[in-house]
């Protein structure tokens, strides 16, 4: 975050944080999602608490709140219902919804503290497993929340991220590829953007790493039956 914040900082932008899966994760000591002028949350099934689909955003800026609180309602105009000054959408969460997800923020704590433990005993069962990279338990700036336990496989391998899943897939394991980057996206090469842009080590990571079963019921025996399969595919 700190050079994304010397650059707002220096061009006096507005910062909007994308904290979509990033809940409870912290960087240098402070909460992802309190940075941005704006920061928003995704509540997806796979997110760490969820509300079935939906999300959150925070800022502490009453004039934002207030354009955010009528692009989620149509834009009606405070005094008069159904004049409308901008387009807006219908994305209001429903009470039943708030309530699932503020019975999950409640348990939040746990939540990590479980994916934790999961991240911890995947890394023990993988770490003599030869080509292939896992991720950090902690960098200087941050301690890793497990949200999903992605592996990236080395190049000398001989087989893509594509194929590991598909291997694993036959054995009854899912998993989920990584992000596909942005200058290799279809949609934007179609609208003229990026061309002739080569940015390596997205490529890379989008070819070789892939996410391991990482749902909360997620049991010790799953896991070890994940590892044995990895240990088989990669050993
Ligand atoms: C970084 C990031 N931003 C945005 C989203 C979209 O969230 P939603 O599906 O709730 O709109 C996701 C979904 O996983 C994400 O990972």
């Amino acid at each position: 975050m700190d050079p994304v914040l010397a650059l707002v900082a220096h061009h006096g932008l507005k910062l909007i944080e994308d904290a979509a899966e990033a809940i409870g994760q912290t960087y240098r000591g402070r909460p992802c999602g309190s940075f941005g002028d704006l920061s928003t949350f995704s509540f997806y099934p796979n997110k760490h608490i969820t509300t079935g689909e939906g999300g959150m955003v925070l800022t502490d800026d009453d004039d934002l709140a207030a354009t955010c609180r009528g692009l989620r309602n149509l834009c009606f105009q405070p005094g008069k219902r159904f004049v409308h000054e901008r387009l807006g959408w219908n994305l209001r969460m429903t009470n039943l919804q708030a309530a699932l997800g503020l019975a999950q923020l409640e348990r939040l704590d746990e939540f990590i503290a479980r994916k934790r433990a999961m991240g911890a005993a995947y890394t023990e069962r993988l770490r003599e497993v030869p080509g292939l990279q896992l991720p950090l338990a902690a960098t200087d700036t941050a301690e890793n929340v497990y949200w999903v336990y992605g592996v990236v496989l080395e190049e000398a391998l001989g087989f893509d991220a594509e194929e590991a899943m598909r291997r694993l897939g036959a054995l009854g394991i899912g998993t989920r590829p990584f992000f596909w980057p942005m200058h290799e996206q279809p949609v934007l090469r179609g609208m003229g953007l990026f061309v002739g842009e080569e940015y390596p080590v997205a490529e890379e990571l989008a070819r070789r790493g892939f996410y391991l079963p990482s749902g909360l019921a997620l049991t010790e025996a799953q896991q070890e039956h994940v590892a044995t399969a990895m240990r088989e595919l990669l050993g």
